[in-house]
């Protein structure tokens, strides 16, 4: 039976401890069993693995996998198709979230369509990301990231595999936050993509590896690490467009 709103929220740093070198599958298969009101943030990236992982030990849980996606208006194409590909091959229900349509028309109308390029990405994630990404933690206890140490040396390197958010709960209403992948390198991932025939986005065989927005998002070349290909034009340190906050301010409260 699942704890839901009596999960030991103050224990969680002992918890992390306590999973931080298990196995994601083991990670996800202990936050599915804690949480029945959790959701999976699917990028429509590599991130796929998680709901690999997820849809396998739910079922041996005998519940249904909750997985929800941030559709800013801006992906590329082949990530919507994508994200439709993984919602066909899974038999899951994928709850897309738009951002607020009055707001983002009073931003584009004041801004145009590529004020990220002048002035920075913050106000135009916020609307396309952040504020419909808080729109759903709000009615959920908790939520499974992809986030892993090794995509950010400048603001990952220290994500736990779970934690309190401390960017989206509230007073009234603690979120957990599960970052299954944390310990995970990117060849990892792709071993596991490989070894089990998880489907992949298509851009990863055109040189993408992060991905974000189609104008936010480059292909890397040779030796260069993936997040500079994401807001190639910012400073490495502002790289996180707030959906993962906590990693900035845990870095400059150091
Ligand atoms: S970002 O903050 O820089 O955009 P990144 O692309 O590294 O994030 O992805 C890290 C994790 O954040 C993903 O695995 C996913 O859990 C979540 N995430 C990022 N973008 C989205 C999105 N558009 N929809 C849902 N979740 C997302
Ligand atoms: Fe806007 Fe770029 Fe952020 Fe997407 S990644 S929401 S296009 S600034």
């Amino acid at each position: 039976m699942a704890i839901n709103m009596t999960f030991p929220t103050s224990k969680i740093n002992q918890l992390a401890t306590e999973y931080a070198e298990k196995a994601p599958r083991d990670i996800i298969n202990f936050a599915l069993q804690q949480f029945d009101n959790i959701g999976i943030s699917f990028s429509g990236a590599e991130d796929v693995v998680l709901i690999d992982m997820a849809t396998k030990a739910a079922k041996k849980l005998g519940k249904a996998v909750q997985v929800f996606t941030l559709d800013t208006g801006r992906l590329h194409p082949e990530t919507c198709q994508f994200i439709e590909k993984v919602r066909k091959h899974y038999d899951i229900r994928i709850e897309v979230m738009y951002p607020d349509k009055e707001k983002l028309e009073a931003f584009v109308a004041a801004n145009g369509l590529f004020s990220f390029y002048d002035n920075d990405h913050h106000d135009c994630c916020g609307i396309r990301k952040i504020e419909p990404l808080k729109r759903k933690l709000l009615t959920l206890d908790a939520w499974i990231t992809g986030q892993r140490r090794d995509q950010s040396p400048d603001t990952r390197n220290e994500v736990p595999v779970m934690e309190l958010d401390g960017t989206f709960s509230t007073k009234d209403k603690p979120l957990s936050k599960f970052n299954p992948l944390a310990n995970w390198s990117s060849e990892e991932v792709w071993q596991y993509i490989r070894m089990f025939d998880v489907p992949y986005n298509s851009l990863h065989d055109r040189g993408f590896i992060s991905i974000g927005c189609e104008p936010c998002t480059r292909p890397v070349g040779p030796n260069q690490h993936e997040r500079e290909g994401r807001w190639w034009w910012e400073e490495a340190t502002a790289k996180e467009c707030g959906l993962h906050r906590g990693n900035i301010i845990a870095k400059t409260s150091d």
